[in-house]
């Protein structure tokens, strides 16, 4: 095997799904831990309370301050280098965690046993499923009261029509969970007690009538463990690869990420199921990680933390061949060559600049703006990557300078927020106000300081009777001109000057839609 394909069959890229409070930070940490990069276990976030009881700007500050260090955590284990991409917590950047999901390969789901499928799993579940992506399920907390497991199966199975299989199968829960059983490998894993950030260390069996089971289980438990497994078998379907890949189906595993309880056998079944780097879609054909020539796509722009500097990192996936250090990589948007002589690449566990990458890493180059989400870098090929999510904004403000004079500053600043994808801004054509679109509430508030801190410009939002914005097109530009001299009123701009109609309810929407019938009322533009 070449050292490409044999970096690629290594690889292992993926990212942590769940509803805020199910475990994900913590599961993180622990996958670290396992994964030796131990010195950054614990620094990963501050979890749940402590982190909600701040308010969530502050908790948005504090994410944003630490997430370029903690966007990317590279770790190995088993010969297997793994890729964990972060997603933020808060629902209201949901549209940074869509577009990370289109950079990784597979997701573990997390659920709260106690909780099942809750209103963001089911959300996240969604993106991943529109890209046939592979998912496999934890089912977290089982050191406290948990629904029953077959219960939880069906609600995977129903709530997200996903075939299920489990993976392992737990003994007892709450104070008495003693621990579970591998179904894929036949071993026991038992909770050990008081022996934190140590691997489970399972037993071999042989089979479920290994007597041995009789000897480290009570005989309640025994038999309640042979009865389930003997209704798993008799319910669930086997285990196949094929659907786990085409994301139809998810192995199930349980535990206590907490207690470090269940992550060394789920660590296992991702280094033996969970894909490799997949083919990435493109608008011509799909592009296989194996092919020798070097290129990647910009999924996530992060602005750096200095506000003297307004420089930024955009996070690349490669999506093929050996990237090295300083190679010349074409900006097919600006047909521009880029030297990237100094990318942050994740791949060194101590964060030292490494020399290289291979299909599935992510690498941070720095920049000053000419980089957006989207946007593909190659060895010369005019390859545009396709599936690269932009939402439409669902709520409009008004966005002021508190001192009039920064006004032109503010449309500045307004439009590297806008091709960074913080936001949609756009400059209404009568009275030339600024109106910015996100899609939650909280994004304005970090706006507002992102401005302040990084532009020095006050600014206040306000509220305004918009309701929704579609970007409008017509394959005559004659056509569409009609259109916006009769819509003045309603038109904007945004921040690549594309005419944009911001209605003021739901009527003016159809109204304008059944006007104008050959007029195209987008809701998401491609990003470009
Ligand atoms: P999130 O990133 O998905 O939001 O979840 P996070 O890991 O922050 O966990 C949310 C809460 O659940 C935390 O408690 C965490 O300690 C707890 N937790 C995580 N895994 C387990 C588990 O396996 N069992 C139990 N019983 N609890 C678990 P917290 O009180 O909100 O925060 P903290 O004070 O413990 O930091």
């Amino acid at each position: 095997m070449g050292m490409l394909e044999d970096r690629v069959a290594n690889r292992r890229t993926f990212a942590i799904i769940a509803h805020p409070d199910a475990g994900k930070t913590t599961l993180t940490e622990k996958l670290l831990l396992f994964g030796g990069a131990i010195q950054l276990a614990g620094a990963v976030k501050t979890r749940g309370e402590q982190r909600r009881a701040r308010s969530d700007w502050m908790k948005v500050e504090r994410e944003r301050g630490i997430s370029v260090a903690s966007s990317v955590m590279t770790f190995d284990y088993r010969e297997k280098t793994f890729n964990l991409l972060d997603t933020p917590g808060h629902e209201d950047f949901s549209e940074d965690t869509y577009r990370t999901l289109t950079a990784v390969d597979s997701a573990v789901m997390v659920l709260d046993g106690a909780k099942g499928i809750e209103s963001q799993t089911r959300k996240l579940f969604e993106v991943c499923r529109l890209r046939d992506m592979p998912i496999t399920t934890f089912i977290n907390k089982f050191d406290r009261e948990a629904q029953d497991p077959f219960d939880l199966l069906d609600d995977i199975e129903q709530t997200l029509a996903l075939d299920v299989v489990p993976a392992s199968w737990p003994i007892g829960m709450g104070r008495n969970f003693l621990g579970c059983y591998d179904l894929f490998n036949d071993r026991l894993v038992l909770v050990s007690k008081g022996k934190n950030n140590h691997m489970d260390e399972g037993i071999t069996c042989n089979g479920l009538e290994d007597p041995q089971l009789d000897e480290l289980l009570p005989a309640d438990a025994v038999e309640k463990l042979r009865e389930d497994i003997d209704m798993v078998r008799g319910l669930c379907p086997e285990f196949e690869v094929d659907a786990f890949l085409e994301g139809t189906m998810t192995p199930v595993y349980f535990g206590s990420a907490i207690n470090n309880f269940g992550v060394e056998t789920l660590l296992n079944g991702l280094t033996e199921t969970a894909p490799s780097p997949r083919f990435a879609p493109s608008a011509d054909r799909n592009i296989s990680p194996l092919e020798p020539k070097v290129s990647g796509f910009i999924f996530k722009i992060q602005a750096n933390m200095d506000p003297k500097h307004r420089d930024r990192i955009a996070f690349m996936r490669l999506v093929s061949g050996h990237f090295k250090r300083g190679a010349k990589l074409k900006h097919i948007r600006s047909e521009k060559t880029m030297n990237i002589h100094n990318p942050v690449l994740f791949l060194a566990q101590d964060r030292e600049l490494a020399e290289e990458a291979w299909p599935g890493d992510i690498i941070g180059i720095p920049n000053h703006g000419n980089l957006r989400i989207g946007d593909a870098l190659t060895e010369g090929e005019a390859i545009r990557f396709t599936g690269i999510p932009s939402f439409a904004p669902e709520l409009l403000q008004k966005v002021r300078p508190v001192d009039p004079m920064r006004a032109k500053h503010l449309g500045r600043a307004l439009v590297q927020l806008a091709e960074e994808g913080a936001a949609r801004t756009f400059k209404t054509r009568m009275g030339s106000d600024w109106v910015v679109g996100v899609v939650g509430g909280l994004q304005f508030e970090v706006l507002a300081d992102r401005i302040r801190t990084e532009y020095d410009i006050p600014v206040n939002f306000e509220q305004t009777e918009l309701f929704t914005a579609r970007w409008v097109e017509h394959d005559d530009p004659r056509e569409l001109k009609k259109f916006t001299d009769a819509n003045q009123a309603s038109l904007a701009e945004d921040h690549d000057e594309a005419p944009v109609f911001l209605a003021r309810n739901s009527w003016h929407l159809e109204r304008a839609e059944k006007d104008w019938p050959n007029i195209k009322f987008l809701k998401t533009k491609e990003q470009s």
